[in-house]
């Protein structure tokens, strides 16, 4: 049975669900918020210690300034109204991608959540907020000549976001695409693919519990035999 470590999501669906019910999408996004409790809840019972979300990408700020906007606020209504998850549970907040592109209110909500929650080990939820690979990689590199260090694996291993969470394991995307999307593409060097035409908002744990299954007795080869 392989561990799993590290299970990434690619919450990809929200605006086609909203859509296929005649809603706007923020209506998506708003139901797709929602499922991220249980998920977190269902990682804490399989002991699995990481779980990043691909929340809002790089790319993401080329969508109309009134989607962008909608997705801010519910950022922020994320972390004031679901504060309590964290500290109940004892889920240690992170973030990867570069925070410092939102309004101060925003980074002083995640700061803040950050702190209160450093000490907590039960799970490990990252959102990708302004994430990209390309973007974290650049960072990740520019950060090494700043420090002279040299450029080898190890160093950017601990010099990217991730660096304490280690490899993806798992790598699901929901909403019917079968592609990446410039999320964690080192990390995910090695993973397991996913995908699902469910959408966000109507992702399970029951469902997740199946991949989960089926990802436990694949036997993953890493180049070997
Ligand atoms: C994913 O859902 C959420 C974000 C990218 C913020 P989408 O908004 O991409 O939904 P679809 O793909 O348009 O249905
Ligand atoms: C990927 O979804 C980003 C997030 C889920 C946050 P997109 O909907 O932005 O991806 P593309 O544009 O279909 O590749
Ligand atoms: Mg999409």
């Amino acid at each position: 049975m392989n561990e799993l470590n590290h299970l990434a999501i690619i919450m990809d669906g929200n605006g086609r669900w909203a859509k296929n019910r005649g809603f706007l999408r923020n209506v998506g996004h708003q139901n797709g918020a929602n499922v991220v409790e249980d998920i977190a809840k269902f990682c804490i019972n399989e002991s699995i210690k990481n779980l990043t979300l691909y929340t809002f990408s790089t790319e993401n700020w080329n969508r109309p300034k009134s989607e962008v906007e909608f997705l801010i606020s519910l950022f922020k209504k994320f972390l004031k109204t679901k504060e309590s998850i964290f500290l109940e549970n004892e889920i240690k907040f992170q973030t990867i991608g570069d925070i410092l592109a939102f309004d101060d209110e925003l980074v002083n909500l995640m700061l803040n959540l950050k702190e209160k929650t450093k000490d907590f080990t039960k799970l490990t939820l990252a959102l990708a907020v302004n994430y990209g690979f390309k973007d974290e990689l650049v960072r990740a590199c520019n950060k090494l000549i700043s420090e002279q260090k040299q450029i080898n694996e190890e160093n950017i291993n601990s010099a990217l976001d991730t660096a304490s969470m280690g490899d993806v394991d798992l790598l699901i995307r929901t909403g019917g695409e079968h592609r990446l999307s410039n999320f964690l593409l080192w990390q995910s060097s090695y993973a397991e693919l996913f995908f699902t035409d469910t959408l966000w908002p109507d992702f399970t744990v029951c469902e997740l519990e199946k991949i989960v299954k089926k990802y436990k007795n694949i036997t993953r080869k890493f180049g070997g035999l």
